[in-house]
């Protein structure tokens, strides 16, 4: 059998495959044509949505992660966001306020029975709070001014019947004002203590505590002993809390004095302070 060369043309015309009818390399040829147009489009469609997408988790994140410590103070309000630096180490900068909570599950592990210092067994406070409170009520006793413990750690299942006593007692509006929500309060963090007089009534029955001898001694002395004032008098707008001349926690004595000596309250100061360890 002879093999016979065929050019183009005596294939196209020999062989089926190749063999297309008008309309259909027409059809053919608008595939083609239209091909990269759609991918063009789908492509710029793609981008655009993946921007948008972008855009959209850069903001919805930088407000989770971020809500903390960007701008200003947020003004007081009841929400239930988790706060930041709430790791056991973290106690001295843990933000807590009526926006900014603990997880239910938050119970420090390093909790010492006050029993071990002279107090009734159901007061209990974080390990390293214990010197400079013994230290405290050392100091305070020999100025004259003894003063005892009203209340230290709570936990997030005791603040809820704590907050609901002075809910019932006093309606949601005050409770609101002088007692956290649970997950809300400082004494969570076990660095908390309410204190009292020696004797006489509990010091949320004087008209200011502040003013009677162990009240000033505390309050013109606490720094020393590494404790703040978390809710000083005429600063409800920003502290968030009535003023609770009682309610002092324990941040060291080098962050004590410095937020003592700003004037701040300790949610003004430990904003500014989350805020640019953030920007470390
Ligand atoms: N009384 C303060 C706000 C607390 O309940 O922690
Ligand atoms: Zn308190």
């Amino acid at each position: 059998m002879t093999m016979k060369r065929l050019n183009y043309q005596q294939l196209s015309k020999n062989s089926p495959c190749l063999c297309f009818s008008d309309k259909e390399r027409r059809n053919r040829q608008q595939i083609f044509t239209n091909l990269p147009r759609k991918r063009a489009f789908f492509n710029n469609t793609l981008k655009k949505f993946l921007i948008a997408l972008s855009i959209g988790l850069f903001f919805a994140l930088n407000s989770i992660v971020f809500a903390q410590v960007d701008g200003l103070l947020p003004e007081c309000r009841y929400d239930d966001i988790p706060a930041k630096y709430t790791d056991s180490k973290d106690w001295q900068i843990s933000l807590l306020d009526t926006i900014y909570k603990l997880d239910e599950n938050y119970a420090p592990s390093d909790l010492v029975n006050l029993s071990t210092i002279g107090f009734d067994k159901r007061f209990s406070l974080r390990d390293f709070v214990i010197d400079d409170l013994v230290k405290l009520l050392k100091a305070a006793k020999e100025a004259g001014n003894p003063l005892r413990i009203q209340s230290s750690y709570r936990s997030y299942d005791y603040q809820k019947s704590t907050f609901n006593y002075w809910q019932e007692k006093l309606g949601q509006t005050e409770a609101l004002l002088t007692s956290a929500r649970a997950g809300h309060s400082e004494h969570q963090l076990g660095t908390t203590v309410d204190f009292k007089s020696l004797t006489g009534l509990a010091p949320w029955d004087y008209n200011d505590w502040a003013t009677t001898p162990a009240g000033a001694w505390l309050k013109e002395n606490a720094h020393k002993y590494g404790f703040v004032m978390s809710y000083p008098k005429g600063k409800k707008e920003l502290s968030c809390y009535s003023y609770e001349p009682w309610h002092y926690r324990y941040i060291g004595i080098e962050y004590a004095t410095a937020v003592y000596e700003s004037q701040l309250t300790l949610r003004e100061w430990l904003w500014s302070l989350a805020g640019y360890l953030h920007q470390e």
